[in-house]
This record gives C-alpha cells, structure tokens and sequence, in this order.
C-alpha cells in the first residue's frame, strides 16, 4: 500500500439523488481512519471556483473539468477526494478518468418520479411546470455510466449507510486505501 497515492471518488447522478450525503458520510469515515479526505460538491463549487457559471453544455463541462483538475492534484498528493456533482455527460467524466488514473465512479441511480416526489430543494416542481429551463432529468440530458464501479439505488432500497460502506468496500477492494 502506497500511501502518497490518494485517489478520486466521482459521485455521478441527478439532483437530489444523494451524492452530497453519501460524498459527506464516507468523508466524515474516512477521516476518521486517518484519511486525508476533501469533498467537491457541486453546490458548493459553484458559489467560488465556478461562480458565474450555468447550466448550457458548455458551463457544465467547464465546471466539471474544473473540479476535475483539483481532484487530480489532490490525489496526487495522497487525498482522496470525492467528487459530488452531476456531471451529466460521459466525455467528460471519461476524459478525468483519463487524467487522475486511480478514479472510482460511483454512479447514484434513482428514478425522476421518485426525485420529483422527495424534491428536498423544490426545483423539480419548477422545473416540471417549466420555470427552470434546461433541469437535468427533465429537459436537459444525463448519461448513465457505462461502467461505473459502484451503482447505488438512492431510491430507497438502500441507505445512504449502505451505500456508503458498498463505496469504500470498493476503495479497499482495489487497493486505493487501507482495508479497516
Ligand atoms: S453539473 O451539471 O455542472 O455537474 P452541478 O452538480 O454543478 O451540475 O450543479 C447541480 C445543482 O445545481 C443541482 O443540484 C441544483 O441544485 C442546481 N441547479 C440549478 N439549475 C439546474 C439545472 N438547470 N440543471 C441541474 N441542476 C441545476
């Protein structure tokens, strides 16, 4: 085991689908082994690193290179950082793979209904009646991974405890941190 390898962990999913508080449970565990650990979470990217930007294609792509960057030079440096945001479009998602190497993509799958039902922040009740244009899941796309290396059924089969464990089972599976 080669500690000054971290490692990035990249939460893909629809708003609201948990990668926030999955990204925060695993963050807050890890830490707790000694870990040095750092989330980038979508919301909160966008009120400094990615002030100003929107929702077109080419904004999210900015963004998610962006975050994806700083998830290169954390892991480089022995991090594991953590990803959360939707990054809806698999080029881009393949092309931080690409770069950061040691990259585990956990794909957080629940369905609109089920989304549109919990709506924690309200947006998908606008986005439905049109007040919100270009709503990932309702008229903007999302591309599912392919092969991601964890799934996560957000829809209430599992807990975010579940998916939490099922994520860093999968870290020490592979290596990219100590098993517990
Ligand atoms: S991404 O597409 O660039 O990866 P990101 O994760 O940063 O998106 O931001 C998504 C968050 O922005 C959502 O959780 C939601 O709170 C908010 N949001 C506002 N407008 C939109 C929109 N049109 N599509 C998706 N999310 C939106």
């Amino acid at each position: 085991m080669n500690l000054e390898h971290g490692c990035t962990v990249w939460f893909t999913g629809l708003s609201g689908a948990g990668k926030s508080t999955v990204a925060n449970l695993i963050e807050s565990k890890l830490r707790a082994r000694g870990l040095r650990v750092e989330v980038l979470d979508g919301d909160v990217i966008r009120t400094h690193l990615s002030k100003g930007l929107g929702f077109s294609k080419a904004d999210r792509d900015t963004n998610i290179r962006r975050i994806g960057w700083v998830c290169e030079v954390l892991s480089r440096n022995g991090v594991v950082a953590i990803a959360a945001a939707i990054s809806p479009y698999h080029e881009i998602r393949d092309e931080v793979r690409g770069k950061v190497g040691r990259f585990v993509e956990v794909y957080m799958e629940c369905s609109i209904p089920v989304l549109a039902d919990r709506d924690v922040k309200g947006l998908y009740k606008k986005a439905l009646a049109g007040e919100i244009k270009n709503f990932t899941g309702v008229d903007d796309p999302y591309e599912p991974p392919l092969n991601p290396e964890v799934v996560c059924h957000t829809d209430g089969r599992e807990t975010p405890e579940q998916s939490a464990a099922k994520v860093i089972g999968k870290l020490e599976e592979l290596g990219y941190i100590p098993a517990a």
